[in-house]
């Protein structure tokens, strides 16, 4: 099976990057063929400072590969060096309808304090997400819950373009985890953890050192109720018991179990020792491969020709269906 994500190299990834997109990535790699991308210019859709993009872009790039990305198995790449994304993301803009485009709540979300004042870009992203995916004939796509829409969109151009100009694209299905598919916000658990939360209080990122990770998680948001239990109606409680079995690997039912009569305080402070056991090692494997930026230039600038010579021969064939070439 071929399989296709993408991360935003913009700030430092949180841990709802890590459980609901590179993890379940980086579990089918194994056996399925899989194609982990540095969508920088995604990134470029609201302003970066070209200084820290580059940095965020060697970062994601060791993040990849510490978390277990394999380049020997896997096809790991950096969107900006195949030109065919830019190439396929125009041609299918002829393709997509104003109308569906203004209907992303994603864009909505992101466009509505700022008015008119954001980039055509950030409006379009949405087709350039699916010339990525439908560049490489991907068949699942791991993603958290936030970007189901855009896979829907994927999926209808990828069918309207097909039923226009005959059978060109294969139609991909996201693969979306149920218990780490949507991480909440520490300090509310009724919006989604977000790299781009104006508080860091918001998120853990993979970087946060031991003692921030206990700061963030002790004033991590929860309510009044006394004991511990398994409850929609409790989501900040929920939220840190599916971050303790994504951490621990023990079934959520079973620490509720476990720390039901030893109360909250209990249970973050051992969430936190927790998770800091999980991210460390973690942390010491990325340093080490942000000390060797040739090794990173490598790995990326190989994957970039591999995913290119495939993007390509797709754009081609794209271009030949839709009577762009004279012969
Ligand atoms: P991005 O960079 O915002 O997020 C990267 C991945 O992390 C997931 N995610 C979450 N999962 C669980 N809980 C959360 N709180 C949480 N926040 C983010 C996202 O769903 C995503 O899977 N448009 C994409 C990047 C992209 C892409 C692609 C993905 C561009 N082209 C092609 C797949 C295939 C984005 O902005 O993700």
């Amino acid at each position: 099976m071929r399989v296709l994500t993408g991360i935003q190299p913009t700030n430092i990834l949180h841990i709802g990057n890590y459980f609901g997109a590179l993890k379940p990535a980086i579990e089918l790699q194994r056996e399925d063929d899989l194609f982990m991308m540095i969508v920088d210019l995604h990134a470029i859709t609201v302003p970066q400072k070209p200084e820290q993009l580059q940095k965020n872009i060697a970062f994601a790039t060791a993040a990849y590969l510490a978390a277990g990305i394999d380049p020997k198995k896997a096809t790991l790449f950096q969107q900006s060096r195949v030109p065919a994304h830019a190439e396929l993301g125009w041609l299918l803009q002829t393709v997509a309808r104003m109308g569906e485009l203004e209907r992303m709540t994603q864009f909505k979300d992101k466009s509505t304090a700022k008015g008119q004042n954001v980039s055509v870009g950030l409006f379009t992203y949405p087709v350039l997400m699916a010339a990525d995916i439908l560049l490489y004939d991907t068949q699942a796509v791991p993603v958290g819950e936030d970007q189901k829409q855009h896979l829907e969109l994927t999926r209808d151009l990828a069918e309207r373009f097909n039923r226009d100009f005959g059978q060109t694209f294969v139609v991909p299905k996201p693969i979306i985890n149920i218990a780490s598919g949507r991480i909440l916000a520490l300090d509310n658990p009724d919006i989604k953890m977000s790299k781009s939360a104006p508080s860091p209080k918001n998120y853990i990122s993979l970087m946060d050192d031991a003692d921030t990770i206990r700061k963030k998680i002790k004033s991590a948001v929860t309510d009044s109720e006394s004991g511990i239990s398994i409850d929609d109606a409790r989501p900040g409680l929920k939220n840190l018991l599916a971050i303790f079995h994504l951490v621990t690997d023990e079934p959520m039912s079973e620490i509720a179990t476990r720390y039901e009569n030893k109360g909250m305080k209990n249970l973050k402070e051992d969430l936190a020792e927790a998770l800091v056991a999980h991210l460390e090692p973690l942390q010491k494997k990325i340093n080490d491969y942000l000390k060797n930026p040739d090794e990173l230039e490598k790995v990326v600038s190989d994957g970039s020709l591999k995913a290119a010579e495939i993007a390509s021969a797709k754009v081609a064939r794209v271009k030949e269906v839709m009577g762009l070439r004279l012969a």
